[in-house]
């Protein structure tokens, strides 16, 4: 049997691979704890499980969902962006529902690139960013975010030859992996970068709502001409602890919004109805969740910052996300920090030269555990460090 040969080229899935770890320990009897993958352990609010609970009932959802997703879910997403960011969007032509936004991320590489084509890509960056372009035949040049430069890229460094092949520039603020947040400045430089070297901006933005000490982040949208050069992706998933549900969206400029929706089209038949009636909940309904959340992130993120400082590991302080991106310790690489802390307490942090070369040297640390696990957890790692 043979098999594509761009299959030889995709590594596999991060957290996938996380996951059989975990299975594997476990079938030692090691009690692991994960503080690997970012996937909310509070449950969806009640009156969004509620809302689908209703409309699953009702056999009208039971057919085919519309391929551009429901008309009542898009404008309330145009709603929501209007109220949040102050972002006008034409729900007909400016906002695709998607099958959560990894589905989106990965196939936007069809829509506006062709094979051989170049995309540039934030490194470290979520990991759909690269595996999404080497599906699609597209060659992810990576673009370094390092602590010297805030963990923003330099986008002067892009060499002339490598800005004139671009099509496309993926990246995402509030930052996964590092935490990092981007300000007003750089996102006005980012689209005037982009409209400049005819690049779309793909700017990812799943943690706009995940936010601590008063920190309001922005949408790439707000800002004048973004229209002009890119989309945005979003995702109830992390604002409503709904990972499980595969909803979310992307939205901006209309030419990129119609290719990527034939892309769809073509492949999927878009979200059962039932879940975009309940997508309307959440983003219409009480919206008391997302402060709950925060606090309750915020307040992991203090265990976590503490406990670093005790241990003299370096972080810097997340104004948002659930991510600590954390230094090693010296003698140690990404991944044999993560082996020796799996291996010695049983817990899991990611590598964060999984997110790319430039994540070498640091380890994630997701604050999507219980605060007891968390606390247990952080104290097995003080026992090693
Ligand atoms: C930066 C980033 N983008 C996109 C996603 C995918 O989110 P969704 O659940 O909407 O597919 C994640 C999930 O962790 C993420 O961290």
């Amino acid at each position: 049997m043979k098999l594509a040969k761009r299959i030889d080229n995709l590594p596999p899935y991060l957290f996938a691979e996380i996951d059989k770890r975990v299975a594997e320990k476990r079938a030692q009897g090691v009690d692991v704890i994960s503080l690997g993958i970012g996937d909310p352990v509070e449950p969806t609010p009640k009156h969004i499980i509620d809302k689908l609970a209703e409309q699953a009932e009702n056999a009208v959802n039971h057919r085919y969902p519309s391929y551009f997703g429901m008309p009542d879910f898009r404008r309330s997403i145009a709603g929501w962006y209007k109220k949040r960011f102050n972002v006008d969007l034409n729900p007909d032509t400016e906002v695709l529902p998607l099958i959560g936004s990894k589905e989106g991320i990965a196939h936007i590489n069809f829509a506006v690139l062709d094979a051989g084509d170049t995309t540039l890509i934030a490194d470290p960056g979520y990991p759909v960013y690269n595996t999404g372009a080497i599906l699609a035949g597209v060659n992810p040049v990576h673009v370094p975010l390092v602590e010297e430069n805030d963990f923003l890229p330099d986008l002067d460094a892009i060499d002339a030859g490598t800005r004139e092949a671009a099509k496309m520039l993926m990246l995402n603020y509030p930052n996964n992996p590092t935490s990092a947040i981007a300000g007003d400045d750089f996102f006005k430089d980012l689209i005037g970068w982009g409209a400049k070297n005819q690049v779309i901006i793909a700017h990812d933005n799943p943690y706009s709502e995940i936010t601590f000490d008063g920190y309001v982040a922005p949408s790439f949208l707000q800002y004048p001409g973004a229209k002009e050069v890119g989309i945005e992706f979003n995702s109830l998933s992390k604002t409503y602890n709904m990972t499980g549900w595969r909803i979310g969206w992307a939205c901006g400029n209309a030419k990129v919004i119609e290719a990527l929706g034939r892309v769809k089209t073509n492949i999927d038949s878009g979200i059962f109805n039932a879940i975009q009636h309940a997508g309307i909940e959440a983003l219409e309904g009480p919206q008391d969740i997302i402060k709950e959340m925060c606090d309750i992130y915020q307040k992991r993120r203090d265990l976590v910052m503490d406990a670093l400082g005790k241990l003299g590991l370096e972080a810097r302080e997340p104004k948002a996300t659930i991510y600590v991106w954390v230094k090693v310790p010296g003698g140690y690489t990404s991944a044999s920090f993560a082996t020796h802390v799996l291996d010695s307490v049983g817990v899991i942090v990611s590598p964060g030269n999984a997110y790319g070369p430039s994540g070498e040297g640091y380890v994630r640390i997701c604050l999507s555990v219980k605060d007891d696990r968390l606390v247990e957890a952080l104290d097995r790692i003080r026992t090693l460090v």
